[in-house]
């Protein structure tokens, strides 16, 4: 596997985890679905929908994501969001059910799309139907940042999903949230664990669209420079983007991965998966793109 450019805090740890990494799969399921349904927000989201993201995704290649990673024998699939589009409850049984059938070990976390309207977050449908992906532990009883333990590994899950007004798709992880993993991520440094944020919005600046973006952004940054994490996850933007933040020993990696469905041959906007072996000494990343008749393995 090709080194990380940028070199991860990880030396010295014991451990070892393989795991593919995914997101923005919008996985489309419209069964039983009623027109009064899309009389609010979804109107938007249906008609957007129904002019671009038929053509634009394709739910086999997540079913090729899932099949890469039995074939390279991943511990772990993780998915950062965006798992729906409209925020169903058809959609979310749909994503149950194929998660279910992949027959491996899943991590999740939502994106804007999986609270797509203030019904489908104060319902909490994303966690009815999904939480038994995000098992963990949890700081005061609160649903975000869970964490998940692995041998020298700890995954934890920031939500950043929050309704939001028709034709924005912005995000907040909000003051509790972010107080809550200041101290995670300390209690995990002190355990001596490598600590693999998972969050569904783009951190560093510039990266997200205009009214795309996390409104705290600067917030969350000032965390991991003050408390550190060996790796930041995201998705969001439906393109590969890798950067760093400041950390306060050395700079955090920071990976975007491009929708895990899009039939796009543009580069950069290729479906993807990665996978990642976190192991004593450092981080390795494979980038795997859509070429038409599956992934393949990219040089990046
Ligand atoms: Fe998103």
């Amino acid at each position: 596997m090709p080194r990380l450019l940028q070199p991860a805090r990880t030396t010295g740890f014991a451990m070892a985890l393989r795991f593919a990494h995914c997101s923005d799969i919008h996985l489309l399921n419209l069964d039983g679905v009623r027109p009064w349904q899309f009389l609010n927000k979804r109107i938007t989201g249906a008609v957007n929908l129904a002019l671009k993201r038929r053509r634009a995704h394709n739910d086999a290649l997540f079913d090729r994501i899932v099949e890469h990673a039995h074939e390279q024998n991943v511990d772990r699939l993780v998915i950062t969001g965006d798992l729906t589009n409209l925020a169903l409850a058809s959609e979310f049984a749909h994503v149950a059910e194929k998660l279910e059938a992949a027959k491996l070990p899943i991590t999740v976390i939502p994106g804007n799309h999986d609270a797509y309207t203030k019904g489908s977050a104060r319902h909490g449908r994303f966690e009815n139907y999904l939480g038994k992906f995000m098992d963990g532990d949890r700081l005061a009883g609160e649903q975000y940042p869970f964490v998940q333990r692995f041998d020298g590994v700890a995954l934890v899950g920031v939500s950043t999903a929050v309704p939001t007004l028709p034709l924005y798709a912005t995000g907040q992880v909000g003051p509790d949230q972010l107080a809550r993993l200041a101290k995670i991520l300390d209690d995990l440094e002190q355990e001596g664990l490598a600590r693999i944020v998972l969050i569904h919005h783009p951190v560093i600046d510039g990266m997200a669209h205009a009214r795309h973006d996390l409104l705290d952004l600067e917030a969350f940054g000032e965390v991991i420079a003050r408390h550190g994490a060996e790796l930041v996850l995201h998705g969001h933007e439906h393109r590969e983007l890798v950067g760093v933040l400041p950390g306060p020993e050395c700079e955090v990696p920071v990976h975007g991965v491009s929708s895990g469905t899009a039939l796009s041959q543009r580069p950069g906007r290729e479906g993807a998966f990665r996978i990642y072996e976190v192991e004593p000494g450092g981080l390795e990343r494979e980038t795997y793109l859509w070429r038409g008749e599956d992934f393949k393995k990219s040089d990046d």
